[in-house]
């Protein structure tokens, strides 16, 4: 028998238990965790339209050595405890020595086979100081460009990829509204420069990385963590980038050029999708890391939340179609498990049998799909602009390229606009605050030496793009 006090507790939780069982169950029929059975598909059956631009991408930073920017003075700074910022305390100093090398380096990108070369060029050598442009910055780029051109390939060029000269940072970069006129204003010094050999453009590379990096988790400069100015800052990357965008396409020719921003999209995924707090915290990571870009190219409206702020809310109509196409970056999903702890309400945790990359995600290709799924609702064709593996063994590479090119394909064939796929990276390079232990490479770099040498399992990239480049 049940007393009456024990009905009228069912009775009081029966309603909210109710919502939450309908919240759960509507988180997973509309997030469903694809998996496909590798052990069933072919690989091999990939198809790629005629023209689909096959190439490889870097950064600045990330490649050319000798850099005097906010990354440069972050990497030689140390944490309050007194231990360095950057994994194993590297710094990036001459990294791939690129700037001296890019003729070599262009050789290796033909080597491979591939037609467009993704780079970035870096604010800080071409604008030392506010106003000031170096000349033979510029030249330099432009004497890439050419090579390029003399050797085949083509040209994709990134404005910001996650570096401001030091002038720009101590202004507050991002954070301020008002400094966007300087982004701008570089931007179109570097167009008038390149643009008789660029014609694809990528304003602003991954927003929510730098936002989220920079001014939440506080690993990467400025180092904060203050989620009302994340919030602001990114905002302040959309508009810069619609800026840009209409800064440029206003040129003289300036409609004949494809301008576009890069965005990551990772899936996020809850560690137990019975755990209503594990959906919770999923849709505020997918609002502010995904969907607020997304929904400011489709609607012009921008909102990010995160607890303990306030709700930053923008809404500008000319976010909507400020974009001739969108630079996908996906690498992986992200898979949260909620805990009960104040300080830390979440972690990242992998189911064990996960087969994981060198980094903290595991292959998983159908991330690839789905991401390209949710950048098509935008309705512009979309460039993979960065998708690759970290594996210093190099014992996944060759499945993960076969496995997410699989995926692209099978996006393509089910209607996606796609343009093109760019590997990162052409080769090991400066990781970010992961220093240089993470091997990207399709050409392993020897730090002390400078000598590059093919991946074996970069092969199966270079047969798939020989398979189709016809
Ligand atoms: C991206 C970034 C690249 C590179 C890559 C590999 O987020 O744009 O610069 O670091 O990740 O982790």
């Amino acid at each position: 028998m049940i007393s009456l006090k024990t009905k009228v507790w069912l009775s009081i939780l029966a309603a909210p238990a109710a919502l939450i069982f309908i919240y759960v169950i509507t988180m997973q029929v509309r997030n469903p965790e694809t998996r496909w059975d590798w052990n069933e598909i072919e690989v091999d059956t990939i198809d790629f339209p005629p023209g689909f631009q096959w190439g490889v991408a870097t950064s600045s930073h990330q490649v050319e050595g000798n850099c005097n920017n906010n990354w440069s003075r972050w990497e030689a700074s140390f944490k309050a405890d007194g231990t360095p910022r950057i994994h194993n305390g590297d710094r990036s100093i001459v990294a791939c020595d690129h700037w001296n090398r890019y003729k070599e380096d262009i050789e290796l990108i033909k080597a491979l086979g591939v037609s467009v070369y993704r780079f970035s060029v870096e604010w800080s050598k071409i604008e030392p100081e506010a106003g000031h442009f170096d000349e033979s910055a510029i030249q330099h780029y432009r004497d890439v460009c050419l090579a390029l051109k003399a050797a085949g390939i083509t040209p994709v060029v990134t404005l910001h990829h996650f570096t401001n000269p030091l002038w720009f940072e101590d202004m507050g970069a991002f954070e301020n509204e008002a400094n966007i006129r300087y982004f701008v204003r570089f931007s179109q010094r570097v167009f008038d420069s390149l643009k008789d050999h660029v014609a694809i453009w990528c304003t602003i590379n991954e927003p929510a990385v730098y936002t989220t990096q920079g001014y939440f988790n506080g690993v990467w400069p400025p180092g904060k963590q203050n989620p009302q100015l994340a919030g602001e800052v990114m905002k302040n990357l959309l508009v810069a980038h619609t800026r840009v965008y209409e800064a440029l396409k206003s040129r003289v020719d300036g409609k004949n050029y494809q301008v576009g921003i890069v965005k990551n999209v990772f899936p996020f995924d809850p560690y137990n999708r019975w755990n209503p707090i594990d959906w919770f915290v999923c849709s505020i990571l997918d609002g502010v890391f995904n969907q607020g870009a997304l929904d400011y190219f489709q609607t012009g409206k921008f909102s990010f939340s995160l607890p303990g702020m306030d709700k930053v809310k923008y809404i500008n109509k000319s976010g909507i179609g400020s974009l001739d196409f969108i630079g996908l970056n996906n690498y992986s999903h992200q898979r949260v498990k909620s805990q009960l702890n104040p300080k830390e309400f979440f972690r990242f945790e992998f189911y064990p049998n996960e087969e994981m990359t060198d980094m903290f995600y595991p292959i998983y290709p159908e991330a690839i799909y789905r991401s390209i799924k949710r950048v098509k609702d935008i309705n512009v064709p979309i460039i993979i602009t960065e998708n690759g593996i970290a594996d210093k063994n190099d014992d996944h590479r060759r499945r993960y390229i076969e496995r997410y090119l699989y995926a692209v394909s099978k996006a393509i064939k089910e209607g996606a606009d796609i343009r093109g796929y760019y590997y990162w990276s052409l080769m090991d390079n400066f990781e970010w605050s992961e220093g240089y232990e993470m091997k990207f490479g399709l050409y392993e770099v020897d730090f002390t030496t400078q000598i590059r040498t093919l991946r074996e399992g970069s092969k199966r990239y270079m047969d798939i793009v020989a398979r189709f480049s016809q």
